[in-house]
């Protein structure tokens, strides 16, 4: 607590299924020590206090983290039609305690809170004001310094040049291209590093 300010950061992922968001979360877990405090919003069980609860109680080096915020609450501007899950009076979680929830965490001691979504325009701008997420970041589709990079990890014996050739040859066939595509893709070729440039067309 500095003047006033508690020392808590919000954070917001946002971006396409499989590009890295659980991922990051994870593996910034892992460097800073931290055990991940999962919440599952979509939780049939949960309930105002319950949630208060457990983010009380959840241990100091933690990340709490909401993976999916935009399938337990849909904006508020949405009609009732276009609404399909929340305001339905489903699930004993309201938006308004998750809310109040995510505040009293603010008032404990230093807490890193991470949100993860594929659908920012879904979320109620309460949700994510500062205060609440801090910094929202997209991560996105595979660029091709990222295929470049992902080839070399996987087949390190490769020149450059065929990691290059990779990347070139999957953007021209694909627009778009999640790493979890590319893992899988190249699982596929494990031993084949020039079948898995040949066969680009098969990443899906
Ligand atoms: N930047 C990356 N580099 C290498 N592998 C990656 C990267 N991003 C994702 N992967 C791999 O893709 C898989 C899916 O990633 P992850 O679960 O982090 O995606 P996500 O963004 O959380 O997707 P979702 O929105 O569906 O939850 C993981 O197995 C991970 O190993
Ligand atoms: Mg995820």
């Amino acid at each position: 607590m500095f003047a006033g300010i508690p020392y808590r950061r919000g954070y917001l992922l946002y971006g396409p299924p499989g590009c890295g968001k659980s991922s990051f979360i994870t593996a910034l877990a892992g460097e800073l020590g931290y055990s991940i405090c999962l919440m599952s919003l979509s939780d049939r069980s949960l309930s105002d206090d319950r949630l208060n609860h457990l983010l009380s109680v959840a241990p100091q080096q933690s990340i709490i983290l909401l993976e999916d915020v935009d399938a337990a609450f849909v904006s508020r501007d949405l009609l009732p039609t276009e609404n399909p899950l929340a305001y339905q009076g489903m699930g004993r979680l309201t938006f308004s305690g998750l809310l109040n929830s995510l505040d009293g965490v603010a008032s404990s001691e230093a807490r890193i809170v991470f949100m993860t979504t594929n659908f920012i325009d879904r979320l109620d701008p309460a949700l994510i004001r500062p205060g609440r997420v801090d910094l929202k970041q997209y991560i996105g589709n595979c660029t091709h310094g990222q295929l470049t990079q992902m080839f070399w990890r996987f087949y390190p014996e490769e020149p450059a040049s065929e990691a290059d050739r990779f990347a070139a040859q999957a953007l021209a066939v694909h627009s778009e291209i999640s790493a979890a595509q590319v893992q899988g893709h190249f699982l596929l070729h494990k031993m084949d590093p020039a079948g898995s440039i040949d066969n680009v067309a098969q990443i899906k």
